[in-house]
């Protein structure tokens, strides 16, 4: 049915379309013929000049009538042209210079050396979950640039049968994982979020190039200026994805029509490129890049030399709680 209703629509377009006509005829229509136009072939003309083809159908779903869509040759041309070179500068970008630090600066060291001796720094809930959105956040990142390069990148190695498998379970993966993910940001906002009020000492932090370049180690609280910036890129990062990432599984809710969803995909794969990016720099720093940072991860406890270099305040903090607990108390774990 819907069909037949645009049939008219796009006979006439292809019979104007034939060489010259769109704009020669329609910018200029001969003077004997004006007179015989008539409404709907004016409103056919007005729809040309903008470029919009729609029609009219029977179905209750009216992105059906939209026969052209010239911001659609717009957004194709963001996601193969704009997408692949802000994501292909940003993420090759970042390696690049990890790489160059590493080999520059190479690991950073505890300078007073390991003292054997560790503060609990992260406990199992706060552990599990960094873990839980880490997991999720790659994966989705993963799948995610599929969509975006895989064509490129990754079918010329694997060919066809294996992208296809690929690419269709990681679409799959990509939709589902988006729900624990969703929920691992939110937690951790609730977790941390006391801790990474920004303040006066971050100003200080930044100034004296957070201890990365050049020498000394400037005060810190539970988290620095710099892990602030990685918190608030994980949350606020998080929460434009997910909810641009559901108008996408959802697609055309309430009044959205395609340009809304062509926004929402934008903004979506913009964000998210730019998140692996600055990941990559916190997954370097929080691995290779730096002595005895992982254990706040992985056992949770991190040696005392390491934590009063990098969080001095902290300690403080933790050590005057602790002398002021009852005899015997232990931290919760
Ligand atoms: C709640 C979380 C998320 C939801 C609901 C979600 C949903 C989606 C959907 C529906 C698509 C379009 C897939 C298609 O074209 O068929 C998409 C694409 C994409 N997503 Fe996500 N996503 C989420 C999180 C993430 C995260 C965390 C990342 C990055 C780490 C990411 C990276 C991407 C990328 C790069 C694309 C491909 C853009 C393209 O080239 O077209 N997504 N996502
Ligand atoms: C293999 C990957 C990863 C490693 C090795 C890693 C490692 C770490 C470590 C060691 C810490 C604790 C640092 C401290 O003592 O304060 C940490 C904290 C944190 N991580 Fe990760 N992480 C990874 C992936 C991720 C991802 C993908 C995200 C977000 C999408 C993330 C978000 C955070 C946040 C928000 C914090 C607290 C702020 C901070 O300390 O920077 N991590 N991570």
């Amino acid at each position: 049915m819907r069909r037949i209703l645009l049939a008219p629509f796009m006979v006439l377009f292809l019979a104007l379309a034939a060489p010259g006509l769109i704009g020669g005829a329609l910018a200029q229509p001969a003077a004997g013929a004006r007179g015989a136009i008539s409404a709907e072939e004016l409103e056919l003309q007005r729809m040309l000049q903008g470029g919009r083809i729609e029609g009219r159908t029977t179905l209750p779903d009216a992105q059906s009538e939209v026969l052209i869509q010239p911001a659609g040759k717009a957004w194709r041309d963001f996601h193969n042209v704009t997408l692949a070179w802000v994501g292909g500068i940003a993420v090759g970008g970042m390696l690049l210079i990890l790489i160059a630090f590493y080999l520059g600066r190479g690991k950073i060291m505890v300078e007073g050396g390991l003292s054997g001796r560790t503060i609990q720094r992260f406990n199992l809930l706060e552990r599990a979950n960094h873990w839980m959105v880490a997991t999720c956040f790659i994966i989705l990142g993963l799948t995610g640039l599929n969509l975006t390069f895989g064509r490129h990148l990754l079918l010329p190695i694997v060919g066809p049968e294996a992208f296809t498998a690929i690419s269709l379970y990681g679409k799959i993966l990509h939709n589902f994982l988006a729900f624990p993910f969703t929920l691992g940001i939110v937690l951790m906002l609730l977790l941390w979020v006391k801790d990474n009020i920004p303040n006066g000492r971050d100003i200080e932090w930044f100034k004296q190039g957070g201890g990365l370049i050049g020498k000394g180690h400037p005060k810190a609280g539970r988290f620095n200026a710099g892990q602030k910036m990685v918190f608030w890129i994980t949350t606020l990062g998080g929460a434009a994805v997910a909810v641009s990432g559901y108008l996408l599984i959802f697609p055309f809710w309430g009044e959205f029509g395609v340009a809304e969803m062509q926004l929402a995909h934008i903004v979506h794969s913009i964000i998210s490129v730019l998140m692996i990016a600055a990941m990559l720099a916190h997954i370097y720093i929080g691995s290779i890049g730096m002595q005895g940072a992982f254990d706040a991860m992985g056992t949770g406890q991190v040696d005392l030399n390491w934590a009063k270099e990098h969080h001095s305040l902290w300690v403080e903090e933790q050590q005057k709680r602790e002398a002021a607990a009852p005899r015997g108390a232990q931290p919760a774990e």
